[in-house]
């Protein structure tokens, strides 16, 4: 298949195009880290990088929590305005399939289990319980701690910062860019992705590159809150390879939302210490700091897309950590 990638030299990109590679794919990236010119928002070259492609994989955006509300117009321009641009520019050359890179983010905190009052959506943590060390998101109608559930795909969409709420519209430009051009988009919910190149040393860094970083350098990984916040890690060659699968299935025509992740529950506290381990660092110290944009925990049962994709993670939390001390690629720089 002839495949056009956008953001082919970050991080996924980078494991995409190999993976394209490997299974005899024709790929042409489109980064302006490669090429200042390869700008999302110019439909015109946008289009010229299109034309001829049988399909769009869309990786391009700006990752991360965010700094601040400074940055909420850089993730508007680059992941809204930016995904807008190539599928107009997608439906203009008749390209009729595209896969998109979403995230976990667009659950917020997903669901969870009241003993008393039952399985609900996960309201915003109060600032005065996360100041005094209570991180356990809590029922609205009884104060009992809530026990976290896995989310599926049809759990409510609750973007909780500026780069969640551009996952949630790409997805709806995705579905209604489906609907009118006949086309099928399928976005797949990333779960916390990491793996050899992992963007590090920026503010917009994920937490296992910010502990490599921090062991790296002799220090222990800093765990915010109490440590047992839980993330489901999935290595970037399982991700490239999810990825690469849903351009080659058969799903019904319009758009399919998959979650993308290991299956495995893990708390930041126990990668932390693994991580601490395998590098042969200090322990890691729990701060009990915290971030008002994170959430507490979010984890997917991503067994649609085992079924859709015929595709299996196959990278152990252990191993994929290991790879983490490997050399990284030359693209790493965040976007
Ligand atoms: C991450 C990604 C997000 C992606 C999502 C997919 C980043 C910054 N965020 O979100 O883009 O869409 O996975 O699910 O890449 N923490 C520490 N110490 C630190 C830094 C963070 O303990 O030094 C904690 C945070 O408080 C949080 C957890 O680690 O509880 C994960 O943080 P992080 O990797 O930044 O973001 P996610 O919310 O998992």
């Amino acid at each position: 298949m002839k495949v056009l990638v956008t953001g082919s030299a970050g991080f996924i990109g980078t494991a995409v195009l190999r993976r394209l590679d490997d299974l005899g794919h024709s790929a042409t990236g489109y980064d302006r880290q490669t090429d200042p010119a390869d700008e999302l928002i110019d439909l015109r070259r946008l289009r010229a990088a299109i034309r001829g492609q049988d399909a769009i994989i869309h990786l391009a955006a700006k990752v991360g929590l965010g700094v601040n509300l400074s940055d909420l117009d850089g993730y508007a321009r680059d992941n809204d305005l930016g995904t807008a641009v190539l599928l107009r520019a997608a439906a203009e050359e008749s390209v009729r399939r595209v896969v998109l890179a979403s995230s976990m983010v667009v659950y917020g905190e997903g669901r969870a289990r009241c003993p008393e009052h039952g399985t609900m959506p996960v309201p915003p943590r109060a600032t005065a319980d996360l100041a005094c060390g209570r991180f356990e998101p809590r029922c609205a109608a009884c104060g009992s701690e809530l026990q976290p559930h896995l989310v599926t795909e049809e759990a409510r969409l609750d973007p909780r910062n500026g780069y969640a709420a551009t996952k949630v519209q790409l997805e709806q430009f995705a579905r209604i860019w489906a609907r009118e051009s006949g086309g099928t988009a399928i976005a797949l919910r990333y779960h916390n992705v990491y793996g050899p190149g992992l963007p590090r040393d920026t503010p917009y860094a994920g937490v296992a590159a910010i502990f490599r970083s921090t062991l790296a350098a002799g220090r222990p990984p800093r765990v915010f809150e109490d440590g047992r916040q839980r993330r489901d890690f999935v290595h970037v060659d399982d991700v490239a390879a999810a990825t690469v699968a849903a351009l080659e299935c058969q799903p019904e025509q319009g758009f399919t939302a998959l979650n993308v992740g290991s299956g495995r529950v893990t708390t930041i506290g126990e990668v932390a210490r693994r991580m601490a381990m395998i590098m042969d660092g200090p322990e890691p110290v729990i701060t009990g700091d915290y971030r008002l944009g994170d959430v507490r925990h979010i984890t997917a049962d991503s067994s649609a897309a085992r079924t859709l994709l015929h595709w299996s993670p196959q990278v152990d939390l252990d191993a994929g950590l290991r790879t983490l001390q490997h050399p990284t690629c030359q693209h790493q720089k965040a976007l």
